[in-house]
């Protein structure tokens, strides 16, 4: 494994009773890189999170992530990978900075330290004048930037999303997916998300994975930065992935 590679998954297996979820995975993700899963319903996009995540373990083949197997050594990837979710799981009984700030709390940083830096990551997300509100008086989509801010808070080298985009209006979610890439390519983090939406893919992602059931990779597809900004080429990769995904449009 070169010394760039973030993730790495090697021929990897995962049953659940009689269902294969995943079926003889590779998957290798360098340092720095961002990479989307899509692929329909069932297909196996958060089964492969969850591996990653080291929450499940996989039935064979190997799962490194930084160097170490995330399911044996859970604690050892503590504040190195920072996750978030479909829903943001905010405390409801702490502020929009007590949450930010709850990362590094759990990490051992000092009180000031930690609102400090959550500060910080708020201004960042655009929320310096919600710090002090309750996750009850934010929108979804402001509560949605609590959590990422939570997350990357803890500076960590590798960013997991599932569906954190999809429960926001369309112009929310754009200006959060733009500000997101933003922040990920200005701090050089590696990211992992997975999207229904093939438009979020090919705007966020250097690279994306259409699975097909099983976890099997269906189609591989490389953005460069002049594609993305190029209507006619985005158009042409989506209709490529949309056809691969079984001729839906999405
Ligand atoms: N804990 C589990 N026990 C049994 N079956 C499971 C479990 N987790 C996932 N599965 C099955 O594995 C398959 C893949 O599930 P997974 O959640 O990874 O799909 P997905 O691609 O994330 O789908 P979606 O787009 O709907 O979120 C599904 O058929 C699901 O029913
Ligand atoms: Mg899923």
């Amino acid at each position: 494994m070169s010394a760039s590679t973030l993730i790495e998954l090697k021929r990897v297996h995962k049953r659940f009773n009689d269902f294969v979820a995943v079926e003889d995975l590779d998957l290798a993700v360098s340092v720095g890189e961002t990479v989307a899963l899509v692929g329909r319903t069932g297909a196996g996009k958060s089964t492969v999170m969850n591996l990653i995540m080291g929450t499940i373990r996989a039935d064979r083949g190997t799962v490194t992530v930084a160097g170490a197997d995330p399911y044996a050594s859970f604690a050892s990837l503590k504040g190195k990978l920072a996750v978030s979710f479909q829903t943001d799981r905010l405390l409801p009984w702490r502020t929009a900075v007590e949450n930010a700030e709850l990362g590094l709390l759990l990490l051992g940083r000092k009180a000031t330290d930690a609102r400090r830096v959550a500060l910080e990551w708020l201004d960042r997300v655009k929320l310096q004048g919600a710090a002090a509100k309750y996750p009850h008086e934010l929108s979804g989509g402001m509560r949605q930037r609590v959590s990422l801010a939570r997350a990357l808070a803890v500076d960590p080298a590798l960013v997991l999303l599932d569906e954190s985009f999809s429960q926001l209006d369309h112009v929310t979610s754009a200006t959060l997916r733009r500000d997101f890439s933003q922040i990920v390519r200005q701090y050089g983090k590696t990211c992992v998300f997975v999207t229904h939406r093939i438009d979020d893919a090919i705007e966020m992602a250097d690279r994306i994975l259409v699975l097909a059931p099983g976890a099997r990779l269906a189609l591989e597809v490389k953005v460069a930065p002049a594609q993305r900004e190029d209507a006619d080429e985005a158009a042409r990769l989506h209709a490529l992935i949309a056809q691969t995904m079984g001729g839906e449009e999405q």
